[in-house]
């Protein structure tokens, strides 16, 4: 059964969509099936990062509104990763336990199911964040997105999500940044949220390339051993938190 991650940021624009379909590629070298969810209504962007862009006909909200098979709505990129595209309409009298019927239609399908969360802290993040079992909490190493971040977690814990649930992502981080007093350091992100760090991932210019081209990252480059780090530990392995 799916273990199931929604990816979440007080700040937008800090990397989510990014990570999701990242995250995805590296689980997939470890042989796990992976669903991804884009939960960023109206504004969806994993079709276009998985350039399954063209393939787009349904989407999750026609799944859930028995408009289309569970099966008709999800784009496949490979074999072990699959995509449930975004709804361009708001739903409506979204609950926990509606969006939970979606979930549970998949679960058994998938080692990992990852819901790529809209921004902030509105209804929709913490619904999706209710209703999964671990919280990713992406935040870039500055001030403002360190605030948002620790402002994503208060909520989320007023929600009843416990702290071991809730994990910082650190993204786009660079040392040398850090070293001129330009960029908050990891222990700096970790005070300021007070949420654990899961992994950091380096600033990566062919990540924003990738974007655009639809090339996945190259194996070697640093962001791309950050990402299987994180899988390997999303996995329950022993990987230590170095960049
Ligand atoms: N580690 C990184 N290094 C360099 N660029 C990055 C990195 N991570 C993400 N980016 C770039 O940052 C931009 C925003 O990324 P992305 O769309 O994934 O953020 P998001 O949090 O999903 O945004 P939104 O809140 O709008 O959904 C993109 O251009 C992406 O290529
Ligand atoms: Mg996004």
């Amino acid at each position: 059964m799916a273990k199931i991650f929604t990816v979440a940021s007080g700040k937008g624009g800090v990397g989510k969509s990014t990570f999701c379909a990242n995250i995805a590629l590296s689980l997939e070298k470890l042989n796990k099936k992976v669903l991804l969810i884009d939960g960023d209504v109206c504004l969806r962007s994993l079709d276009l990062l998985l350039s399954v862009d063209e393939m787009v006909v349904y989407d999750w909200l026609d799944v859930l509104e028995n408009r289309c098979d569970k099966d008709k709505a999800r784009l496949f990129f490979s074999d072990n990763i699959q995509l449930l595209p975004a709804p361009s309409e708001y739903p409506e009298n979204m609950t926990c336990e509606l969006f939970g019927s979606l979930l549970s239609q998949y679960r058994d399908e998938y080692d990992y199911i990852f819901i790529d969360s809209p921004a902030g802290t509105g209804a929709l993040p913490l619904c999706f964040a209710q209703c999964a079992d671990t919280c990713l909490a992406v935040a870039t190493p500055d001030e403002i997105s360190a605030r948002a971040a620790c402002v994503l977690g208060n909520q989320l814990t007023a929600k009843g999500i416990k702290e071991e649930n809730l994990r910082l992502i650190i993204n786009r981080f660079d040392e040398k940044c850090v070293k001129k007093g330009k960029m908050l350091n990891a222990d700096d992100m970790i005070d300021r949220t007070y949420i654990r760090l899961l992994g950091i991932i380096p600033e990566e210019p062919d990540l924003m390339c990738s974007s655009v081209t639809g090339k996945q990252l190259f194996d070697y480059s640093d962001a791309k051993t950050a990402f299987d780090n994180i899988a390997g530990r999303i996995t329950g392995k022993e990987i230590p938190l170095i960049l």
